[in-house]
């Protein structure tokens, strides 16, 4: 079977109603990032940060996919897909795609907070507990191995983002598409995965405000995820 892979960031769930990062009215409008998204933040008050992690979930809960999800699941008919995201939210997992790698992390799992990657907290003792849950953490819920606090499964400022390079590197060969959606592409290392495709013979971005320095690597399709990816999938089928 033919090979795509799609990276994507918070514009491909906009039009599920889920706010992007750095759009007016973005997610951070109403929270200092750094006093909801940092082990630091975590430390001061973990009451605000999961106060703000219980509105993901709540929102992610009350979410639909979108056009561009359900086209991305229809992609599989003909191609193996790859999904790269940025996204925390699990909309492409309920629109039917099968594989799925959520570089920050899922709104949808808890982790113990031993998870801390900045030293030296519990450096020789981090435990590696991790689980799906049903609702979202509250105060007070603690870890069943070491019994510290849980804490969402997902990727703070400054701890380490894992980028699934030895994937990337035995799939690359076989590649036919390439399709960035919905991204700044500001955030590193995630942004870097960009320049990792320029072997791919159909290279294609996705966003209303494409970032410009990336012009000259892909062809761009101006317009929204629930707009074009339906329209780009309907012309990779067809062919
Ligand atoms: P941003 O908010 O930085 O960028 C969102 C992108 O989506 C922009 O390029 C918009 O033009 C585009 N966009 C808006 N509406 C769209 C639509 N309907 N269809 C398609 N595109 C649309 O979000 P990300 O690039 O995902 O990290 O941000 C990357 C990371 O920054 C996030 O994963 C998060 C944040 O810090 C962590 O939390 C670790």
């Amino acid at each position: 079977m033919k090979k795509a892979v799609i990276f994507s960031g918070a514009g491909l769930s906009a039009e599920s109603g889920i706010p992007t990062f750095r759009s007016n009215n973005g997610l951070w409008d109403n929270y200092r990032i750094e006093d909801v998204t940092s082990p630091e933040g975590w430390e001061k008050d973990p009451a605000l940060v999961l106060d703000f992690y219980e509105q993901r979930f709540e929102q992610m809960q009350n979410c639909k996919p979108n056009a561009a999800h359900y086209a991305i699941a229809q992609l599989q008919e003909q191609f193996d897909v790859l999904c790269i995201t940025q996204n925390i939210d699990t909309l492409l997992e309920r629109a039917g795609v099968k594989n799925v790698i959520h570089l920050h992390g899922r709104i949808d799992y808890a982790k113990c907070e031993c998870h801390f990657l900045i030293p030296p907290q519990n450096i020789d003792e981090e435990c590696d507990y991790r689980s799906e849950i049903s609702k979202a953490i509250q105060m007070g819920d603690r870890c069943p191995k070491c019994s510290k606090k849980l804490r969402p499964d997902v990727v703070w400022f400054g701890e380490a983002v894992s980028l699934p390079k030895r994937e990337i590197r035995r799939i690359l060969p076989e590649v036919e598409v390439f399709i960035g959606v919905g991204t700044s592409a500001k955030v590193y290392p995630a942004s870097s995965l960009l320049y990792y495709f320029d072997t791919v013979p159909h290279r294609y971005f996705i966003d209303p405000d494409p970032p410009e320095h990336l012009r000259l690597r892909y062809t761009f399709l101006e317009g929204t995820a629930a707009e074009k990816i339906p329209e780009l999938v309907a012309s990779l089928l067809a062919k």
